[in-house]
């Protein structure tokens, strides 16, 4: 184990309740995870990439404590992980300005109190962060863009300086120039604050772009792990060269 990780999954099966409920089915669970192991490292970019379906989601949730019926390790240094989800219109309360979502986290931080001028401070740190106006401090996330809605949820992630960001799928339900600008962000996020990042995607090529070391994800199971030009050089499993190809990248 490298001393710069600042996650490390070991052995990880993740659990569901039966959701179908038939008159004869048992209520066994569901094993939506089988034996996943992976680490990240400080300042580094992984990619999980894999069909829909595949456990990407159900992955990110087990780190981040939402997933809670499983089984193995996850083990992680002060990282804090927070996660910003697909979708910024359903993820944000409608009912609150964007000041208020900012300062969320810092209102529930079990870790210590925030007085209301340090909240203030630190709202429209983030706010230059995720580039956005001051203005938009009093709006509601009806009024404002996907863009920047999906801003505001990065901006929430990041409000208690976490090391470790989980993004998943965060640029999918985007226009295609949006989703650009969203990427560079969480690039220079990256770059400037050496934050750690798991990005997941079901885009082969902006894994390219975006990533160290990639995962590959099929039903469940890790199919392949390297490092991402390598692998995308000499992939090993033929399900990596099937989405290579279907991505019209070799
Ligand atoms: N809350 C849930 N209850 C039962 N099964 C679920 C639940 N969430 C996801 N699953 C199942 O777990 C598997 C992995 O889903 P998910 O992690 O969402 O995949 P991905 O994010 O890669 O599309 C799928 O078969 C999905 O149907
Ligand atoms: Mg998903």
């Amino acid at each position: 184990m490298s001393d710069n990780e600042v996650l490390r999954v070991t052995d990880l099966n993740v659990f569901y309740k039966n959701r179908k409920r038939k008159l004869f089915s048992n209520n066994k669970k569901i094993q939506a995870l089988f034996d996943v192991n992976v680490a990240v490292e400080e300042g580094e970019v992984l990619a999980i990439a894999g069909e829909s379906g595949s456990g990407k989601s159900t992955l990110a949730r087990a780190i981040v404590g939402i997933n809670r019926d499983y089984t193995g390790e996850i083990w992680q240094k002060y990282a804090d992980p927070q996660m910003v989800f697909q979708d910024p219109y359903s993820s944000l309360n409608p009912s609150k300005k964007v000041r208020w979502l900012l300062e969320e986290p810092l209102r529930v931080d079990r870790t210590r109190k925030w007085s209301p001028l340090e909240m203030d401070k630190r709202v429209y740190e983030i706010l230059e962060e995720v580039e956005l106006p001051v203005a938009l401090l009093d709006r509601y996330p009806s009024q404002l863009s996907g863009g920047q809605r999906q801003r505001v949820c990065i901006g929430m992630a990041l409000m208690k300086s976490p090391k470790l960001l989980i993004a998943d799928e965060p640029v999918s339900a985007l226009d295609v120039t949006i989703q650009a600008q969203i990427l560079e962000l969480l690039e220079n996020l990256h770059k400037k604050h050496g934050i750690s990042i798991i990005f997941i995607s079901h885009d082969l090529r902006v894994v390219y772009k975006i990533s160290d070391h990639v995962l590959i994800m099929k039903d469940g199971r890790v199919v392949e792990y390297g490092e991402t030009r390598q692998l995308y050089r000499s992939p090993q499993a033929h399900y990596t060269k099937s989405l290579l190809k279907a991505a019209g990248i070799v």
